[in-house]
């Protein structure tokens, strides 16, 4: 005959062996999984907690044997319950956080504008045969800009259409933006001993439409080169060199006559380009002793302003100006590409 006794301990015991086995068999695969699992085993209304309740129940003689298998049961709840949270935790943390499949952001490169490319390009150009670099103001005086090149005041040049003014004043002088880089000439003279042999990149601006062909904003490189006795032969093998270093050995150049008030002999200067033929280059020119000697130089002054505005849109095989300045990003960044090729 089985008593009351008997039979809650047959019971607890075979309650303790189900759970044991159920244990055995759970197998959370994430943390919400894992939850449900602690409250079932563990939790205040668990299937463990509930046993101890029933234990209460189980004769004082016997309690000693259940009570080592529902602390051993409880332990391994414990223990599997650790183990598991930190098995998944570690994984989320890996899938979360380091998702090695996930296709990277695209980075945009900033990089450099097609003058800035050239512009650098003929500064190394003049640095290999020893030329520094310097730079001048882009507002400039009308003494630096003008009176100090010989620019008579009635001249052109001068005039509204062709300069933005900034400030008229006829005691101070115009303060306007420079038409030209050979402003900083003027004041590299009044401020070094020759020799001299410098280069000043800049902007310069002109009161102009803006057209294929003419921009109100453009870039010019300018040259110095004073010294005792250069003549107009070092002139000529300076821009020749430079030529052939822009566009290869075959290059030619083609020097004529022309006229600005600050030089004698003056020129202009083309070059031959490969495909697109004979362009213009620049002016250059010997300085008038009456333009240098104010200035306190006495020795003979080779000069040249080269416009690379031309030589960029070239590079990029472009022929309207206004595409220097476009914000169509893509058509420019694919040309330039191009560019990089053609000068690796
Ligand atoms: N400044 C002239 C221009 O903008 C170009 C020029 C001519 C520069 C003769 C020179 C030079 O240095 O000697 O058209």
């Amino acid at each position: 005959m089985i008593n009351f006794a008997t039979e809650i301990l047959i019971e607890v015991t075979e309650k303790i062996f189900k759970i044991k086995e159920e244990l055995g068999k759970a197998q959370p695969e994430n943390i919400q999984q894992l939850e449900e699992f602690r409250i079932y085993f563990l939790g205040k209304k668990g299937v463990i907690q509930e046993l101890f309740t029933d234990f209460k129940s189980v004769e004082p003689d016997k309690r000693k044997e259940v009570g080592m298998l529902l602390n051993e049961l409880k332990k391994s709840a414990e223990n599997k319950f650790e183990e598991l949270k930190k098995a998944l935790t570690a994984e989320t943390h890996t899938s979360q956080l380091l998702d090695l499949t996930r296709p990277v952001d695209l980075i945009n490169l900033g990089s450099r504008h097609p003058l800035s490319i050239v512009r650098n390009e003929i500064i190394r150009i003049f640095q290999r045969v020893g030329f520094i670099v310097n730079e001048g103001p882009e507002i400039e005086d009308d003494w630096h800009n003008f009176t100090a090149l010989n620019f008579p005041p009635e001249h052109p040049a001068r005039d509204m259409q062709d300069t933005f003014f900034i400030e008229k004043s006829e005691e101070k002088g115009d303060i306007a933006l420079r038409t030209h880089t050979s402003s900083v000439q003027v004041r590299i003279m009044e401020s070094n001993k020759p020799p001299i042999r410098s280069i000043f990149p800049g902007r310069v601006f002109r009161n102009e439409a803006i057209s294929a062909r003419a921009h109100c904003i453009f870039h010019q490189v300018e040259g110095l080169y004073i010294d005792k006795n250069v003549s107009f032969a070092d002139l000529k093998q300076i821009l020749l060199y430079f030529a052939k270093e822009v566009f290869g050995a075959n290059t030619k150049i083609r020097l004529r006559p022309s006229y600005f008030p600050f030089t004698e002999p003056s020129i202009e200067v083309h070059i031959k380009h490969p495909v697109l033929g004979w362009f213009e280059l620049g002016g250059a020119g010997i300085f008038r002793p009456e333009v240098t000697e104010p200035l306190g130089v006495r020795v003979p002054v080779l000069a040249w302003g080269i416009g690379i505005d031309r030589m960029a849109l070239m590079a990029l095989g472009l022929n309207d100006l206004r595409e220097l300045f476009s914000y169509d990003i893509e058509n420019v960044r694919l040309r330039r590409t191009m560019m990089r090729g053609n000068h690796a």
